[in-house]
């Protein structure tokens, strides 16, 4: 597996490999591997000839008040995880690099952005959308996969890549979970151990709520309100939302029908984790 620190050397390699024809994946991270960023890694290199990992905690999606800072690192051990799971070069840029004194352009979705995440984060979706374009154009892969866990920034990245004709395919993998159902994040390492006991309640509000469409219940408040109840049993927990919404607009719904999306974001303490449910009512 090559490291590579530099953009020119990035793009030598990589236009070596498309002029042999060679099909390119990108998993484009913030670090900190975990078993979902692996299981994207493996994905792109069952898919791809070349599997590129991008490793850079990008400033402009985190808010003034966010743990830019404190977001956990472990570069060495990141290597040895990618390398296992099939990447064949780890793109490791610095922010000189990334963002130049007078860097002045930012990619913006509309609408979809500003629901779910984006109302809480507003600034959130424009530095990833950002960072996310300036690594296609690097990396100009033929596949980028992201995960299911980030469910807005899927679908925001999907919308940006049909709208700006992007030439590249996005795919979405399924959320990894612990044993006991909670999502796989880089951020689960900030919670004590009582938080991380308390955090299975998100799993289980998800569970409850497919259960209760499953037995016909179609009330999008119904489900919301059983949800929030079964949440704030846990002491640690401070709810941001918890939402129903069409998966297509992002926006709330009344009646569950259609392709939905059941997401929701909570502080444990003072991590905040996301997840989410889709699901197709009849
Ligand atoms: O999902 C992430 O880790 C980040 O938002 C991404 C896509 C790597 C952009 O910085």
């Amino acid at each position: 597996m090559q490291v590579c620190q530099e953009i020119k050397k990035l793009r030598n390699l990589l236009d070596q490999y498309r002029y042999d024809g060679k099909a390119i994946g990108f998993v484009p991270t913030m670090g900190y591997l975990h078993k979902g960023h692996l299981s994207l890694i493996e994905s792109s290199a069952k898919e791809n000839d070349i599997t590129v990992l991008s490793i850079y905690i990008n400033p402009t999606q985190f808010g003034p008040n966010e743990d830019l800072d404190q977001y956990p690192r472990d570069l060495e051990n990141d290597k040895k995880l990618a390398e296992e799971a099939g990447a064949d070069i780890i793109f490791i840029p610095d922010n000189e690099m990334m963002y130049k004194t007078h860097h002045a352009t930012f990619v913006n979705v509309n609408g979809l952005t500003n629901h779910l995440c984006g109302a809480s984060r507003p600034t959130h979706f424009e530095g990833v959308t950002t960072i996310v374009t300036k690594l296609f154009n690097i990396v100009q892969p033929n596949r980028a996969y992201f995960g299911q866990k980030d469910a807005q920034q899927a679908i925001v990245i999907k919308r940006m890549v049909e709208d700006l004709n992007m030439p590249l395919k996005v795919v979405v993998c399924p959320i990894v979970r612990e044993k006991d159902g909670l999502a796989m994040s880089s951020r689960n390492a900030y919670l004590s151990k009582e938080e991380r006991k308390q955090a299975t309640i998100l799993y289980k509000a998800l569970q409850e709520a497919k259960s209760r469409i499953e037995q016909g219940q179609r009330s999008a408040t119904e489900i919301r309100d059983l949800m929030e109840q079964m949440i704030q049993t846990q002491p640690a927990a401070t709810i941001d939302y918890v939402s129903i919404v069409s998966e297509k607009t992002l926006e709330d719904i009344d009646v569950l029908e259609g392709k939905i999306l059941i997401a929701l974001a909570v502080k444990m303490g003072k991590t905040r984790l996301i997840d989410n449910l889709r699901l197709e009512v009849n």
